[in-house]
């Protein structure tokens, strides 16, 4: 399972990258605002930056809620950098968009699946990946994981060549399971990132590694 951060913040991406774990980066409008980054011109300003630091896929949100203005906004962003993935919402007018942007030959990003019939709908229009929002789903009380399995195996029982990639990550529990429920990516903000290094027997292991060998050496 690939692991790409979920964040707009540079330096957070930039700490990321050093790590060479991180295979991409996505943002979102409030993940945008969360840096002050406002405006098409800023955000892709912003995006430019990212593209700099990560060579993978950034995926960048469109804010228009009809298809046109989806289709329009998508054809821009994939000018801008190297390697976009256009962020459409699992609407009905985001199908529309999804499916014209495909044809274009245009990686789409499906964002705010919260069902298998949406995701399924997205690997009909085109969509190269879908994102479950596992956190937001447990959020109301239900098992956003349990979607992500859903996912997968439909897909794998179809054969269908969309990737699913688990979002709205709140935790290190839940790389995990989305890696084991078959997650071909998760995106992760960056303080979930620094909790999958983090083992306190690790730390501990460590410092005594460094003690007993100061010790042999006379220190
Ligand atoms: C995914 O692409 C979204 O940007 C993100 O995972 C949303 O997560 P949230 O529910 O923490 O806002």
């Amino acid at each position: 399972m690939k692991l790409f951060l979920d964040t707009a913040n540079i330096d957070e991406i930039r700490r990321g990258a050093e790590l060479g774990v991180v295979s991409g980066v996505t943002t979102n409008p409030s993940l945008a605002a969360k840096e002050g980054i406002g405006g098409s011109a800023g955000y892709r300003a912003a995006v430019q930056e990212i593209a700099d630091i990560i060579d993978g896929p950034i995926s960048v949100e469109v804010v228009s809620a009809d298809a046109a203005g989806m289709i329009a906004e998508g054809r821009d962003i994939a000018e801008w950098i190297p390697n976009p993935w256009v962020k459409i919402p699992s609407t009905e007018e985001g199908f529309k968009a999804i499916s014209v942007l495909a044809r274009d030959g245009i990686q789409v990003n499906q964002t705010l699946v919260f069902s298998v019939n949406q995701a399924l709908l997205g690997a009909n229009a085109g969509s190269t990946v879908v994102s479950p929002f596992v956190g937001r789903l447990d959020d109301i009380g239900q098992d956003g994981m349990e979607l992500v399995r859903d996912m997968v195996a439909v897909y794998r029982e179809q054969s269908v060549e969309t990737l699913v990639m688990a979002a709205s990550i709140r935790g290190a529990r839940h790389c995990v399971a989305a890696a084991a429920a078959g997650a071909h990516i998760a995106t992760v903000p960056y303080n979930v990132l620094t909790q999958m290094i983090k083992h306190p027997l690790t730390d501990a292991g460590l410092a005594r590694f460094l003690q007993d060998w100061q010790q042999a050496s006379g220190g």
